[in-house]
């Protein structure tokens, strides 16, 4: 495989040999954000979103981010350049940077740009939609997207011992929130029905949202968890999964075990949306 190029703090280095100071508050606090989007037809999508997300993110704990979001771009399209994928996925992530009492966050922050090659997902899991398990836990500033996954590798050990492909996290209050890595998503009767509250603002999410907008009822809402019964179709979303249909929670079967059909029309206007971006 070519040797992919990573932007690290200043320069651009082989990816293998990138590194970070040991007293990073990323490495030793967890402290940090990233964001995450993917090119299509070579172009990264959605990337203002993406880097204002970032911004956000870095706002809701506090950290100092001094690039501009021209400054972000421009470093993006030159890691993009160096690399010359077909089609990329973007990791742009901003750790605490080097502190002298390893917990005090320095003026700056460290900041990195990694990219690698897009890999598909089965097609089985679009054509035949997947199972989630759900977990009872919640994410530290859930709005925020920050270096701290560790609920998510915890739930994701455990819907792989499930067979499934993703978790959702329900609260305390049985709402069920969001997936790891991925917005959630229920059709009801006529209605769309998507939580507003203690999730992140998935990218993917507001593209649905704007493309469902004139077809179909939208309802920012609590999903709880009894509603699974009643619901017609369910589907995650994500920079990485697109539209995923859902057919299984737990032991519940969703409607008739198929993708729905709202969710497959759906699928078909992002697909068309990315496809013509040029
Ligand atoms: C917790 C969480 N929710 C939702 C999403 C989906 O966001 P996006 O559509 O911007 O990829 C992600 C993305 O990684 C995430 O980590």
């Amino acid at each position: 495989m070519a040797q992919v190029i990573s932007y690290v703090n200043g320069k651009y280095v082989i990816s293998d040999q990138a590194s970070l100071p040991i007293n990073d508050l990323g490495i030793v606090r967890g402290y940090g954000v990233f964001d995450y989007l993917r090119t299509y037809n070579g172009i990264p999508f959605k990337l203002q979103e993406h880097i204002q997300r970032l911004q956000k993110s870095a706002e809701l704990i506090g950290l100092n981010l001094p690039w501009s979001t021209q400054e972000i771009e421009a470093l993006i399209q030159e890691t993009l350049k160096r690399n010359n994928l077909p089609e990329a996925n973007i990791r742009i992530v901003v750790t605490g940077g080097a502190s002298d009492d390893f917990i005090t966050p320095p003026e700056q922050p460290s900041l990195v740009i990694l990219v690698s090659p897009v890999s598909q997902y089965q097609v089985q899991y679009y054509e035949q939609g997947v199972k989630l398990i759900t977990v009872q836990m919640e994410r530290f500033i859930p709005q925020a997207k920050t270096l701290n996954y560790i609920s998510a590798i915890i739930a994701l050990q455990q819907s792989k011992r499930a067979n499934a492909i993703d978790a959702l996290y329900v609260n305390q209050q049985s709402h069920v929130l969001e997936g790891t890595t991925t917005n959630f998503f229920i059709v009801r009767d006529s209605q769309l029905i998507t939580p507003k509250e203690n999730v992140l603002y998935g990218i993917t999410r507001n593209v649905v949202l704007e493309l469902a907008k004139n077809r179909f009822e939208i309802v920012e809402q609590p999903i709880y968890y009894s509603d699974l019964n009643s619901c017609d179709e369910a589907f995650i979303t994500s920079s990485n999964k697109e539209i995923m249909p859902v057919v299984q929670i737990d032991d519940l079967q969703i409607s008739n075990g198929k993708p729905g059909e709202k969710t497959q029309i759906l699928m078909q206007l992002f697909k068309n949306y990315t496809s013509c971006l040029s």
